[in-house]
């Protein structure tokens, strides 16, 4: 059996070819394939724009740096990649850890709270966790109650939908973020997006993107003048390419990893594995996550893990709680009050999820799984 990890991309010779189009084309980079990727973005997600960039840590970065101003008070989950809460440092703005709810994504009624106790906090970093949509109708209530700003980091869910909002439409949000490294559903090797409905927010990503660089038609032919500090975050038409050749198989992509999770469930009911949350019409399944009560059984999960990679299979814990990583102890994190995660950390892990997983590669999964958990 090959390696299965928790998850990988899905690369064929359609996707090959037009990554060598566009290599034997004149643009590698700022050229006519980037739009395209763009745009087949907003045609799917419903969002009026949509800029693309080297990958989903800058996506965030440049968002906070469009949302945020030093010192903002920001809430935002423990139970996601550590670029989530990152970005909110990057813009100088400091981070305030919240609870996660049972189904992984973060408490928005305690965020609910924590806004009703201070009214100087300005926005909320959620992130659809594991590809499970937020619930939109509370982000608008949110939204609207508060006056604060909304981004949703979707790295894990395009194609999640609740109800006819899709994710990343930006209905109820300023901003949604997504990443298309290869775990995700689809990819671009490295690279991301940002996608928002706002013109304001929109024009100035595009100047973020290239350096704070500005040219107008009323400028000599090699003027351009910087009047903000930016980045190179610029993604290439070779990735664009293959993103948009991938964005044509997205929707099967997402059912076969809906038939995966169906199938995960139906293995696990009545069982000491249970599901994160079983199949909820919501969740495009980026991760597929159970929980095991280690204090249950005589297994450790270091022995389970180990057990399962000597099988060749590489399950994975999504997230180690980010408030408790060195670098925001060093800042003063650590002790906040998140019992929900902090049981999630304990028991919960990802198994193989991705579209080339077969039926076959998922019954050796879960059949190893239980011998482990058996001893
Ligand atoms: C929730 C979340 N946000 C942000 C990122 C960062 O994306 P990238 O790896 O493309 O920089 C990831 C990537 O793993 C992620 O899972």
């Amino acid at each position: 059996m090959e390696f299965l990890s928790y998850g990988k991309q899905w690369i064929d010779q359609d996707d090959i070819d037009a990554v060598s189009k566009v290599l034997k084309s004149d643009y590698l980079t700022t050229g006519p394939t980037v739009k395209k990727f763009e745009d087949a973005i907003t045609n799917y997600t419903g969002a009026k724009y949509c800029v693309a960039v080297a990958n989903g840590t800058a996506a965030l970065h440049l968002a906070s740096l469009v949302l945020l101003k030093k010192n903002d008070k920001v809430l935002t989950t423990p139970n996601s990649f550590l670029a989530t809460s990152n970005s909110i440092l990057y813009a100088r703005a400091k981070p305030i850890f919240v609870d996660i709810a049972k189904d992984g994504n973060i408490d928005l009624d305690l965020c609910e709270k924590e806004l009703t106790k201070d009214s100087s906090i300005k926005a909320i970093y959620a992130v659809a966790f594991s590809g499970n949509m937020l619930n939109q109708a509370k982000l608008k209530f949110l939204k609207e109650t508060y006056d604060i700003a909304i981004l949703e980091d979707c790295s894990h869910a395009i194609g999640a939908k609740d109800g006819n909002i899709k994710v990343a439409s930006c209905v109820n949000s300023d901003i949604s973020t997504l990443s298309f490294h290869p775990v995700k559903h689809i990819t671009t090797a490295e690279g991301g997006a940002i996608t928002t409905n706002s013109e304001d927010i929109y024009k100035k990503l595009l100047i973020l993107r290239n350096h704070g660089m500005v040219k107008t038609p009323n400028m000599k032919p090699w003027e351009y003048e910087m009047r903000e500090l930016g980045y190179n975050y610029r993604i290439t038409d070779i990735q664009c390419a293959l993103g948009l050749s991938q964005m044509k198989k997205l929707e099967g992509f997402i059912n076969r990893r809906i038939e995966i999770a169906q199938r995960y469930d139906e293995a696990f009911k009545d069982e000491i594995i249970k599901p994160l949350y079983t199949y909820n019409g919501k969740s495009s399944y980026h991760l597929y996550v159970v929980k095991v009560d280690f204090a249950q059984i005589i297994i450790t999960k270091a022995d389970l893990f180990n057990k399962l990679r000597k099988k060749n299979i590489g399950i994975q814990l999504h997230y180690i709680p980010i408030n408790k990583q060195p670098y925001y102890i060093s800042l003063g994190y650590g002790n906040e009050q998140t019992p929900v995660m902090d049981r999630y950390y304990k028991k919960c892990f990802s198994l193989p999820m991705y579209p080339k997983l077969s039926n076959e590669e998922q019954e050796y999964v879960i059949k190893s799984l239980f011998e482990v958990l058996n001893g």
